[in-house]
C-alpha cells in the first residue's frame, strides 16, 4: 500500500515544473490520511437488530482505533523505507494487515446495512439472486450456510459472500481477525462477529445476533458489488 501512495506521489512529483520537481523529490512524500467514514444512517437506524450503543461503538471507537492503527502503520513504514531499514518495515506489516483489514472491512460492513424501513432485510434481486439460486440453491440456504460459517468461527473474525472473479462464482469464507477477503475473491457481504458487534445488546446468544442481522443487511449494495466485480 505504501508503495502505491508512493507510486501515485512520484507520478505527481513529474507532473510539476522541472524547477520546481527538484525541490518536490528531496522532501518526504506526503500522503492522504485514512478517515474515518461518515455513516449513510443515523446510529439508532437499526433499532431493534442493532442498538443504538452498539452502533455508536463499533463505529466511533473501534472503527476509529483501526483507521488510527492503519496511519501510525503506513507512517511507521514510510520511515522505515525512507531509512532503507527493511526490518522495521517488516515488523510494521502484521499491524498494517490488522488495522488496513479492519479499516476496509467496516467501511464494507457500514454499507451492507441499512433501516429494515429503508433497504433492509427483504431478498436480493435481479443478477445477484440468480447467481444464489445457482450457486447455494436459494437465498434461505445461503442464509443457513452464512450463519453456520459465522457460528464455525473461533474467536474474533468475520464471514463473506464472496465473488470469484476468475470463475464468476459465488464462495462462503471465513477471516480470523480483521484479515481482509483478498486475491482473486471480491468481498460483497460481511458479517462481523467480533464480540464488539454484539455483546453489549446479545451477550452470549450470539446465534440471535447472527439471525437478526439479516432484518437490515442491504441486499441493494449487495447486487451493486456483484455487478461490478
Ligand atoms: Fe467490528
Amino acid at each position: 500500500m505504501a508503495s502505491l501512495l508512493r507510486s501515485s506521489t512520484l507520478r505527481a512529483a513529474r507532473q510539476v515544473r522541472p524547477a520546481a520537481a527538484a525541490a518536490s523529490l528531496s522532501t518526504s512524500f506526503v500522503r492522504t490520511k485514512a478517515t474515518l467514514p461518515d455513516l449513510p444512517y443515523d446510529y439508532n437506524a437499526l433499532e431493534p437488530y442493532i442498538s443504538t450503543k452498539i452502533m455508536e461503538l463499533h463505529h466511533s471507537k473501534h472503527h476509529q482505533t483501526y483507521v488510527s492503527g492503519l496511519n501510525a502503520a503506513l507512517d511507521s513504514i514510510a520511515e522505515a523505507n525512507q531509512a532503507g531499514d527493511a526490518r522495521k518495515a517488516a515488523k510494521a506489516a502484521p499491524l498494517l494487515n490488522f488495522h488496513g483489514g479492519g479499516h476496509i472491512n467496516h467501511s464494507l460492513f457500514w454499507e451492507n446495512l441499512a433501516p429494515a424501513s429503508r433497504d433492509g432485510g427483504g431478498d436480493p434481486s435481479g443478477a445477484l439472486k440468480t447467481a444464489i439460486e445457482k450457486d447455494f440453491g436459494s437465498t434461505e440456504a445461503l442464509v443457513k450456510q452464512f450463519n453456520a460459517a459465522l457460528a464455525g468461527i473461533q474467536g474474533s473474525g468475520w464471514a463473506w459472500l464472496a465473488k470469484d472473479s476468475a470463475s464468476g462464482t459465488l464462495a462462503l469464507v471465513t477471516r480470523a481477525n480483521q484479515d481482509p477477503v483478498a486475491g482473486s475473491l471480491v468481498p460483497l457481504l460481511g458479517i462481523d462477529a467480533w464480540e464488539h458487534a454484539y455483546y453489549l445488546q446479545y451477550e452470549n446468544r450470539k446465534a440471535e445476533y447472527f439471525s437478526a442481522i439479516w432484518n437490515v443487511i442491504n441486499w441493494k449494495t449487495v447486487g451493486q458489488r456483484f455487478e461490478k466485480a
